[in-house]
């Protein structure tokens, strides 16, 4: 191949990293795929827009048919967000025989086995790494690292906004809608940060962690979520003096075949390893009956942490290219969902 062509789907702080990381690291990525890799066209909202990277006007293009049905066109990333709409723009794709990138967890978790099954059928794949912890590459330890062990139990920090929140509450007592702000200034939070405070964001990741790590459907629904909203710098600073630290928390727990999923803040002791990840950063604590303890750590959100998510999925679907093995993206559930009940 003489090169190979992208369609990126968004170009804000998600999209514009992959643009920059595609440009800088263009050398590594010949040496991986082969071959040079290039931008070819973008879907925005508006094409006027001042934009953190350059790109050229013939790039853009507010019309998602010139980029999903280019014929030049191999792979859609896709960095808009948004749920519905953008389920058709990738079931379309993926009907095309696109091979599909997503940061996208809110439509993970609600249509991630719809559209994974699409993927199979149509020989694509569908990757979707950066939709959990920003740039932690935790969803292949689960598929590959971890793949011959048992997992029990997951839990960690995996919103990166409401972390920035809190630490920043926590060590300079700055007011939460000023820290909340910041976090949107920043490009941590989503586009309605209700689904960030509110918990949801979170409740989201821990459903894609649950189906991986447990391998069982586990629906949103199914996800316990509390948020940080009734939290107060009262709460906070009487935790610090008896020597906690408030974190927003979720857990994944298997108890033989059942399992319970939940999101909440809770008050961990200083010394908890969890109780040390501040600002944006998250971790993700894996438990599995062979391995033992495993932590990942590392930034949950911004621009070029996530975008190193995306373009090394869009490294791996172009090797699965060259290799002829794409469509494997989805493996069915191993087990029959059960939940714990809450008096068990
Ligand atoms: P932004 O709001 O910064 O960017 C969204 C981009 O998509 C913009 O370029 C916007 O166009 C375009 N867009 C949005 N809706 C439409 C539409 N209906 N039609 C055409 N273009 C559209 O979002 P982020 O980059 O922060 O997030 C993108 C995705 O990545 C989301 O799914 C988010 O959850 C996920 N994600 C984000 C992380 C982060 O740290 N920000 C981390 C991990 C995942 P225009 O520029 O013209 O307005
Ligand atoms: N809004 C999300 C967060 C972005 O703050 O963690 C990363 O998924």
């Amino acid at each position: 191949l003489e090169s190979i062509s992208v369609g990126l789907l968004g170009l804000g702080t998600v999209g514009s990293g992959v643009v920059k990381i595609i440009e800088d690291h263009q050398d590594k990525l010949i040496h991986l795929i082969g071959c040079p890799v290039k931008v070819k066209k973008i879907l925005v909202q508006n094409t006027n827009k001042k934009r953190d990277v350059h790109v050229e006007p013939s790039q853009l293009t507010t019309n998602v048919h010139e980029v999903i049905e280019d014929p030049d066109i191999d792979v859609i990333i896709e960095v808009m967000g948004g749920i519905e709409q953008t389920r058709e723009y990738l079931l379309e794709a993926l009907n095309r025989k696109k091979h599909v990138v997503t940061a996208n967890k809110d439509l993970m978790a609600v249509y991630g086995t719809e559209l994974l099954k699409k993927a199979t059928d149509n020989g694509c794949d569908l990757f979707y790494e950066a939709s959990v912890a920003g740039g932690i590459p935790i969803l292949r330890t689960l598929v590959d690292g971890l793949a011959s062990d048992r997992i029990t139990k997951m839990m960690g920090i995996v919103n990166g906004t409401t972390n920035f929140i809190l630490t920043k509450m926590s060590k300079y007592g700055t007011p939460y809608e000023e820290v909340l702000k910041e976090a949107q200034r920043l490009g941590y939070a989503e586009a309605d940060p209700t689904s960030d405070v509110e918990g949801l964001d979170a409740a989201r990741k821990m459903a894609i962690l649950a189906r991986l790590g447990f391998s069982m459907e586990v629906d949103l629904e199914d996800v316990e979520v509390k948020g940080i909203t009734d939290i107060t710098q009262e709460d906070i600073d009487y935790s610090k003096r008896l020597g906690y630290t408030m974190k927003l928390i979720g857990i994944a727990h298997r108890s033989g075949d059942k399992i319970e999923v939940s999101v909440q803040p809770a008050l961990l002791p200083d010394h908890h390893p969890l109780a040390s990840v501040q600002d944006e950063y998250n971790a993700v604590y894996v438990y599995g009956e062979a391995v033992g303890e495993t932590m990942f750590y590392g930034p949950g959100a911004g621009s070029l942490p996530t975008a190193t998510a995306v373009v090394s999925d869009l490294v791996g679907v172009l090797k699965n290219m060259r290799l002829g093995v794409n469509g494997r993206s989805a493996v069915a559930p191993q087990y029959q969902k059960q939940l714990k009940a809450p008096e068990e």
